[in-house]
């Protein structure tokens, strides 16, 4: 897997759990977009599984680097989650966004916030 150059971030992913996003990325780095998960840590929940999301990107010229963080809020449950990652170029040129995320569902007390945050990895490629 090579590294990314930078730019063309903007535009519709998919991860495997077949959540999909879509990226405005500004000059600035800046990110805006929406996310829609596939899955929720509440069993059939009916509350909304698209969210507003905002963050940035940080490309490094020198190094043809991309690294990205993002983050957003859920009304399924209050909870908020965290991605970062980088995006690279697969060997048959394709683009791949990995990322490492937190979720962090809301504790009832703060003797419950032990076990309340979860880590995770999803990979993104762009939607046909
Ligand atoms: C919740 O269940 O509290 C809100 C939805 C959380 C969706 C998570 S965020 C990390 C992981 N990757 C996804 O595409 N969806 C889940």
């Amino acid at each position: 897997m090579e590294k990314a150059g930078s730019s063309a971030v903007s535009g519709k992913w998919e991860n495997e759990l077949g959540s999909v996003m879509e990226l405005m990325v500004k000059d600035s780095g800046q990110i805006t977009g929406k996310y829609t998960t596939a899955v929720t840590t509440e069993d059939s929940s009916q509350k909304e599984k698209t969210t507003e999301l905002v963050g940035y990107i940080n490309t490094d010229q020198t190094k043809q680097t991309t690294t990205i963080a993002f983050c957003m809020a859920w009304k399924i449950k209050g909870s908020c989650s965290a991605f970062s990652g980088q995006i690279f170029k697969e060997d048959n040129g394709t683009d791949v966004m990995k990322t490492t995320w937190l979720l962090h569902s809301p504790a009832e007390s703060l003797g419950e916030n032990w076990d309340a945050t979860c880590i995770g990895e999803n990979t993104f490629h762009r939607c046909p």
